[in-house]
């Protein structure tokens, strides 16, 4: 893969999903493409990027955007983020709604393992059923891994506790698949973030963790708009625990690092410091 190659494709992620690649990531793109050059019949990757520059074709650009992006999880993962969604935001969030149904956004799920994390906390609850988690990614592949439920012994094991592992999951062969109670609480669906997120409605809770910090400034002051018009105007907003996002005064920090609490009194505008 050449210099120009690795900008042609740098290019077309940051216009389709708004991700910036860098360029000491040209081995991980070169690694992801391959299978999308055999699919297609291109000899090599080279080849396959020089089909797309010669006739644009938005089937394949998609399928070379989404090779690209990273989608790298767990279950549990900041694992102090989620004690407090367990513990403390998800019983106020009952307690204030009453019978209402509490829903819950997790924007970027990759393979699922967030979602599911929701869910086995959400079954924590008084009245689990009551709860539901729309779960959103640009790819279709990790999507159709997360619909399955089934994960591996490997990946089960990272972060997850071996009480919730025995109390969700059932073991087929060498690989654990979460239990049809918890996977029919979550709605998947293929949506690009940098899209009109509005047909969601509102959600209680809205996490979208290590996805921020991988978009263009245009991108994140976007996507940030679009969360705080999807977070109801007094519910809360988890980012990556490591990620600062130019959050405006609507938004404040709800204990844990990641966490941040709306105030309702603020109007649904701008949710990024203004220049
Ligand atoms: C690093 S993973 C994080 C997964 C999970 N939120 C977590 O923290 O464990 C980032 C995910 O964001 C998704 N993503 C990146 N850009 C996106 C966009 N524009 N629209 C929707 N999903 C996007 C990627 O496909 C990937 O699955």
């Amino acid at each position: 893969m050449t210099p120009a190659d690795l900008e042609f494709v740098a290019e077309l992620v940051r216009r389709h999903a708004g991700v910036v690649i860098r360029a000491d990531k040209a081995f991980f793109i070169e690694t992801r493409l391959g299978p999308v050059a055999r699919r297609e019949k291109a000899p090599g990757v080279t080849a396959l990027l020089d089909q797309l520059r010669r006739v644009p074709d938005p089937v394949l650009t998609r399928a070379v955007v989404e090779a690209t992006l990273m989608q790298e999880t767990s279950f549990f993962r900041d694992r102090a983020v989620f004690e407090q969604i367990g513990k403390v935001i998800l019983p106020d969030l009952r307690a204030r709604r009453g019978a209402a149904p509490l829903r819950i956004l997790s924007a970027g799920c990759a393979t699922g393992q967030e979602a599911y994390s929701l869910a086995m906390l959400a079954t924590d609850l008084a009245a689990p059923a009551a709860v539901e988690i729309v779960a959103v990614d640009f790819g279709s592949f990790p999507l159709e891994k997360a619909r399955t439920g089934l994960f591996t012994h490997f990946e089960a094991q990272r972060g997850l506790p071996i009480r919730r592992l025995l109390a969700h999951f059932d073991k087929i062969d060498e690989n654990w698949r979460i239990r049809p109670d918890l996977r029919q609480m979550i709605r998947w669906e293929e949506l690009n973030l940098l899209d009109d997120l509005s047909g969601l409605g509102r959600f209680d809770l809205v996490l979208c963790r290590y996805v921020l910090s991988s978009l263009t400034p245009e991108a994140h002051a976007r996507v940030l708009d679009s969360l705080d018009a999807a977070c109801r105007p007094d519910g809360v907003l988890v980012v990556g625990a490591a990620e600062t996002p130019a959050l405006s005064a609507a938004f404040s920090p709800g204990g844990t690092r990641g966490v941040w609490r709306r105030n309702p009194a603020f109007a649904h505008e701008p949710a990024r410091t203004q220049a």
